[in-house]
């Protein structure tokens, strides 16, 4: 099969970066699908798997979001797939990514795809809305159905893949005012088509902008980019008894004692923690999946996809990635087909 992958680090430019190479077809294993590969999205987990890699000489395939077809299943798969079922994921990191034409992966991380969505626009989809999905029900606590448990939430990079969805999500949440950060007039229309209450700018002072919107507190904080620039900022922002919850970790340990007398609440999410240590509760993943497709279906929220680099081939992903690491793109970078 055709397969994208890397021998060892470089820079996205770098002709080597990633190369097209001929593999051997995966085979399941008893809880696992084989899968069609249909489209894929391009997340910054890929460009920092790309940075780390040892050089080794072992040839490694990136890639953790994908809309695809099931060919075949394994013995212990249960009888909700079926070969020829539409299926989405983003899978499990300590596993070969999805950058190739077949792909294995634990059928308790997979969902059935929205039906009203392409290929690429469901690929966009599975990664970044688990990540906001445990991020604010899972980890913050929210709930979809009661009373929300606080007034106010901030999204930190709200036009980003994660955001988009977060945005999204979290305005399914009664009564939740959004407040989402981006730095430019485009990406700021951006969360607000998504539909942001309001957007202030991640650059600038928060919060002068917070104080400005007549909101000098926030309940909960969801740090998306940056942790180690906002964390100050947003330690004396969050109000007392609320929860920051980041995705992303710091290069320098921040003041956690700064949050101390608020008794706040500092909370991680981290998307392959389920896949990654096989958790009781990893099918979780699944069911989030197949809600989502529903939410989508449903009209409720959309897909993040904003564009699509054509095939699936190293050149183009090369492009994806110097793309992505520019940290300047808005919803979600997506590939189609080999
Ligand atoms: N823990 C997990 O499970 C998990 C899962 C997914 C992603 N992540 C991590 O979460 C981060 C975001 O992922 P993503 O897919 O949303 O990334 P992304 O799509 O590459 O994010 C791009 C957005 O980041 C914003 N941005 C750039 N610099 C910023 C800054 N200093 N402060 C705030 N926002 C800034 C930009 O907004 P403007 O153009 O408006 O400036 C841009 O729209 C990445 O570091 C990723 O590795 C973690």
């Amino acid at each position: 099969m055709k397969a994208v992958g890397l021998y060892k680090a470089l820079p996205s430019a770098h002709p080597e970066a990633l190369v097209d190479r001929e593999i051997p077809t995966p085979v399941p294993g008893a809880l696992d699908l084989l899968v069609r590969v249909e489209a894929i999205a391009v997340n910054p987990a890929d460009y920092r798997v790309r940075g780390q890699k040892a050089d080794d000489g072992q040839f490694v395939i990136l890639g953790w979001d994908v809309a695809g077809t099931v060919l075949s299943t394994g013995p212990g798969v249960s009888s909700a797939f079926r070969p020829g079922d539409a299926v989405y994921y983003a899978g499990d990191l300590t596993r070969p990514g999805a950058n190739s034409e077949f792909h294995v992966v634990d059928s308790r991380l997979v969902g059935h795809r929205p039906r009203t969505l392409s290929a690429a626009e469901a690929a966009a989809v599975p990664l970044t809305a688990l990540t906001a999905w445990e991020a604010l029900f899972d980890r913050i606590g929210f709930s979809r159905t009661d009373k929300p448990r606080w007034q106010t939430l901030l999204i930190v990079g709200g036009a980003g893949g994660v955001g988009s969805m977060a945005i999204q999500l979290a305005k399914l949440i009664p009564g939740l005012r959004v407040i989402a950060t981006a730095s430019r007039p485009e990406s700021q229309a951006w969360c607000r088509s998504l539909g942001a209450d309001a957007v202030i700018d991640h650059f600038g002072d928060l919060r002068q902008q917070l104080a400005d919107l007549v909101l000098p507190q926030i309940d909960a904080i969801l740090i998306l980019n940056d942790s180690d620039r906002h964390f100050p900022a947003l330690a004396e922002i969050l109000a007392p008894q609320g929860t920051l919850c980041s995705v992303v970790p710091f290069k320098t340990a921040p003041d956690i004692n700064s949050i101390m007398r608020k008794s706040a609440t500092l909370v991680w999410e981290f998307m392959f923690t389920r896949s990654m240590f096989a958790t009781a509760d990893m099918g979780a993943q699944r069911d989030i999946l197949n809600t989502v497709a529903e939410l989508i279906d449903a009209g409720q929220i959309k897909s993040a996809a904003t564009h699509d680099l054509g095939l699936i081939h190293a050149a183009n992903l090369r492009a994806a990635h110097g793309r992505l690491e520019s940290q300047r793109t808005i919803g979600k970078l997506t590939l189609t087909g080999f």
